[in-house]
């Protein structure tokens, strides 16, 4: 994995625009607020809502969550976005419809010259490549290498079900989904989504069922679009307790193991080794990030 990615669980979608969505958002618990510049906000609205990424964006961080604006894709509207957007409330954007590592180095240099001339960190502004068409699907594992600025990647479930004519079932979208999710951490990046499609999620039950299965399939956080999912998508996204103190019990017996001088041994029944305890580690690694971005938005709340 890159070094120092950002706990992004959950990724609350606000269209940029709607005034009533961005006075409370800051309450809804999640990691990231998404402002959107793309598919909700119309055409006629695009050029107003720019004007608002800046303010707005300061206004919905204040509880501590990070802010990702997603971008439009015909370049000339992306070209605008952008510029509206780098500074330093903005921790990242969504390049929607990412074509091919060219594509992404481009807007890199972009962005690389704007955090220049506001007198940012060049590399302040990281970037979630969406991969939404068929023929970037292909070069995914480029795309997610092209910039150093990227922590995390999507595809587009709905857009591949339709261009390829399958439905939108978990079976159907289980190859692209394990696909991306094999890209993104040959490039040490955080996969996002679910494994299956949200569209039918009427129940919370299914609906929580569902993001566990995957974060066991490799997903590290997924995007909202409704305020009632973010508790459950932050759980469930979260290790939980039965699963810490698995690990803690295997990380101690290893200790033991090891001063036997045993790299393999068997706990409750099962072979443990070394890949076995390194996930372990990883889970509580996970957990204590998780637990410092907690504490942060707490401290925001009181400060
Ligand atoms: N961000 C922040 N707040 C939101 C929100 C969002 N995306 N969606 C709803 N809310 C708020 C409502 O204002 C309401 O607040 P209140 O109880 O304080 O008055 C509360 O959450 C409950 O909202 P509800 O009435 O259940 O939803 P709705 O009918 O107002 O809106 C949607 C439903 C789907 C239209 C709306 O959630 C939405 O526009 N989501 C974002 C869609 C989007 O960005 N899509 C692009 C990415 S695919
Ligand atoms: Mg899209």
């Amino acid at each position: 994995m890159k070094p120092d990615l950002p706990v992004w669980r959950t990724l609350l979608y606000v269209p940029v625009n709607v005034e009533k969505y961005i006075d409370k958002a800051h309450t809804r618990g999640a990691d990231v607020i998404q402002l959107d510049l793309e598919d909700a906000v119309p055409h006629a609205e695009k050029a107003q809502a720019r004007t608002l990424v800046q303010k707005n964006a300061a206004r919905v961080r204040r509880a501590g969550a990070d802010v990702l604006v997603r971008i439009n894709r015909p370049i000339a509207l992306a070209v605008r976005d952008i510029e509206a957007s780098i500074c330093p409330d903005v921790d990242a954007l969504a390049i929607t419809k990412a074509d091919s590592a060219s594509h992404i180095r481009i807007l890199d240099e972009l962005v690389s010259e704007l955090e220049q001339a506001r007198g940012m960190p060049v590399g302040h502004t990281k970037f979630n490549a969406m991969v939404e068409t068929l023929d970037a699907f292909f070069r995914i594992h480029e795309i997610v290498k092209a910039a150093e600025r990227i922590v995390s990647c999507s595809v587009g479930g709905e857009d591949l079900a339709l261009a390829c004519n399958f439905q939108p079932s978990g079976e159907a979208l289980l190859y692209p989904k394990q696909h991306m999710i094999i890209a993104a951490a040959a490039a040490g990046i955080m996969p996002l989504g679910f494994i299956d499609s949200v569209a039918g999620f009427g129940d919370w039950d299914t609906f929580r069922t569902m993001v566990r299965r995957s974060r066991d399939f490799g997903f590290m956080g997924a995007s909202c679009i409704h305020p009632g999912q973010v508790a459950i998508v932050n759980e469930a996204y979260t290790p939980s307790d039965a699963e810490l103190a698995h690990a803690r019990r295997l990380i101690a017996a290893d200790d033991e193991a090891k001063k036997q001088g045993r790299g393999s041994f068997a706990l409750d029944g099962k072979m443990i080794d070394i890949p076995i305890v390194m996930r372990a580690q990883r889970l509580l690694a996970r957990y204590d990030a998780i637990k410092a971005r907690e504490a942060k938005t707490l401290a925001a709340a009181n400060g």
